[in-house]
């Protein structure tokens, strides 16, 4: 089973893209050949600065190292690495119905917003699609909000493979339910575009005051809270510390006399732990860049020699070869 996913490197990562995406595709490490890569092309969609977008896509690389990317199992590469990717995305988009990409959520949300569009963000599930079908992936572990993109690359595969015969593999998406979607700072989505992330590897200060600083209402601590279980800090804790710890602190909230104060000071102490060994492998790693840089261009190779030769299938497919 070949397993393929990726991240753009369009910021720093956070609790949502950690439990969401990569904890889950880390896991599946074990259970086929995984293919993750960093998104390169696709964050041209939405950051236009060449220095962030170098450096975002250096922590990106050390944050997967560190948190148990295994290279010598996983395929991890830069996206732009295998060119070959955006000549696929021609051939796919060529079988693409302008309805099909006009119905994406992502797109639509963006045009609501007020964001002008251009041709790249509007075309961005075709190139999606390219990195899933060039490398003949069975499973894709996203977060619920690429669901629809997975069906997109779905609906065009299956499109080319009437049109021009079986040529690509039909992926599924895989989504965690337990971890669907973790809530921000405010309470909505947690999302680099709404300011509301607890980045995964924040520096202390800065972070703990982004913790003590969640909104809660202004019931006394004294009160009980039977709404407990759908407290904000209540919600992340359950992410990152002991299922009984986070069980024992949504009881005392709900029977009154655990002030908001201290539950968030728990949750920071807990969120910093959960990361520690994690943090000392990547501030490790951090001074061995050669060794990353390596660890990619190794990925790269091996991404491209199976790239080339699905390429190669669609072309003969298409007429083109
Ligand atoms: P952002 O919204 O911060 O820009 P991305 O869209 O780059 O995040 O998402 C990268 C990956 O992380 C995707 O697979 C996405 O589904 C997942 N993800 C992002 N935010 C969350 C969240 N709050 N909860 C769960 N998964 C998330
Ligand atoms: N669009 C995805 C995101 O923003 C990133 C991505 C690009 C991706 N290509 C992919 C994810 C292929 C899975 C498979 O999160």
């Amino acid at each position: 089973m070949r397993i393929l996913s990726g991240i753009q490197p369009s910021g720093a990562l956070h609790l949502g893209n950690y439990f969401g995406m990569m904890k889950p595709a880390l896991e599946l490490q074990e259970q086929g050949e995984a293919y993750y890569f960093i998104a390169n092309y696709h964050s041209m969609t939405s950051l236009v600065d060449p220095a962030q977008r170098r450096q975002n896509t250096l922590g990106v690389a050390l944050d997967f190292l560190a948190c148990g990317l295994d290279p010598q199992r996983t395929v991890f590469f830069r996206q732009s690495d295998v060119p070959e990717v955006t000549e696929l995305t021609w051939l796919l988009s060529t079988v693409t119905p302008m309805g099909l990409l006009e119905r994406c959520h992502s797109y639509k949300d963006k045009l609501a917003k007020g964001l002008s569009p251009n041709h790249g963000l509007f075309a961005y599930p075709v190139l999606m699609a390219a990195d899933i079908l060039i490398y003949d992936s069975n499973v894709v572990p996203v977060g619920r909000d690429q669901k629809q993109h997975v069906e997109v690359t779905r609906d065009i595969a299956i499109k080319f493979n009437e049109l021009y015969g079986e040529t690509f593999v039909i992926p599924e998406p895989q989504i965690r339910e337990d971890v669907a979607v973790v809530p921000g700072t405010d309470g909505q989505k947690m999302s680099k575009s709404y300011g509301n992330t607890i980045e995964l590897f924040g520096e202390e200060k800065a972070t703990r005051r982004k913790i003590m600083s969640i909104v809660m209402d202004s019931r006394r601590p004294q009160e009980p809270k039977p709404d407990a279980d759908q407290n904000l800090a209540i919600q992340l804790l359950r992410l990152v510390a002991p299922p009984d710890t986070a069980r024992d602190y949504e009881a005392r909230l709900r029977a009154g006399g655990l002030g908001y104060g201290d539950l968030k000071k728990a949750l920071f102490e807990h969120y910093w732990a959960h990361f520690a060994t994690a943090r000392q492998r990547r501030s490790e790693l951090a001074t061995h860049l050669d060794h990353v840089e390596h660890v990619l261009r190794d990925g790269a190779a091996r991404a491209r020699a199976v790239a080339r030769v699905v390429l190669a299938r669609a072309k003969v497919a298409a007429g083109l070869e």
